[in-house]
């Protein structure tokens, strides 16, 4: 047992150096890389990633993924889309009914630049409902 120890405990010494010799700019860019993959394990994927990870964080919530993957057109108005809080241009939309409006997140509207889920490839469906209901919420 012995003999196995202390080459794990080189091995393990000679990780954190090599970790201690990355930039800042180069651990940010590593930690960017890997979050995807742990966000995808959380919708459920049990064959990825430990327990920890799917315990320590839940879904999240509509404002989260709003802010994250939908503020990019909806604060500004880009390409048309119906801005947050804008009455106007969400009243006919929300008098569609809440069904459309969740379609149309999930799926996207045809020939718009609103793409299936916003775009956002790594939301899960859950997410991308509380998203659309967030912005209604705070849209009339
Ligand atoms: C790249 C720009 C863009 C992003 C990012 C984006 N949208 Fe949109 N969205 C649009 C546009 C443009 C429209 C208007 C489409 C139309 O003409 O009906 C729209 C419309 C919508 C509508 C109304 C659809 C309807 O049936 O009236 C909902 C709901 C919606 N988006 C939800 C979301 C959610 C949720 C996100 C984030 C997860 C998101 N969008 C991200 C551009 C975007």
């Amino acid at each position: 047992m012995m003999r196995i120890a202390v080459p794990l405990v080189a091995l393990l010494a000679a990780a954190a150096v090599s970790a201690v010799e990355l930039t800042d700019s180069q651990r940010a860019a590593i930690e960017e890389r890997i979050a995807p993959s742990g966000e995808v394990c959380l919708e459920g994927d049990s064959s990825c990633g430990g327990p920890a990870v799917a315990a320590s964080s839940g879904p999240r919530s509509g404002q989260e993924v709003y802010d994250t993957a939908c503020m990019a057109c909806h604060a500004t108005g880009a390409g048309g889309a119906p801005v947050l809080g804008d009455a106007a241009a969400w009243a006919d939309r929300i008098a569609k009914g809440a069904d459309a409006l969740h379609n149309s997140g999930l799926n996207g509207v045809p020939g718009t630049g609103m793409m299936a889920k916003g775009g956002c490839m790594n939301c899960s469906d859950e997410e991308v409902l509380a998203a659309v209901d967030y912005m209604v919420e705070n849209s009339q």
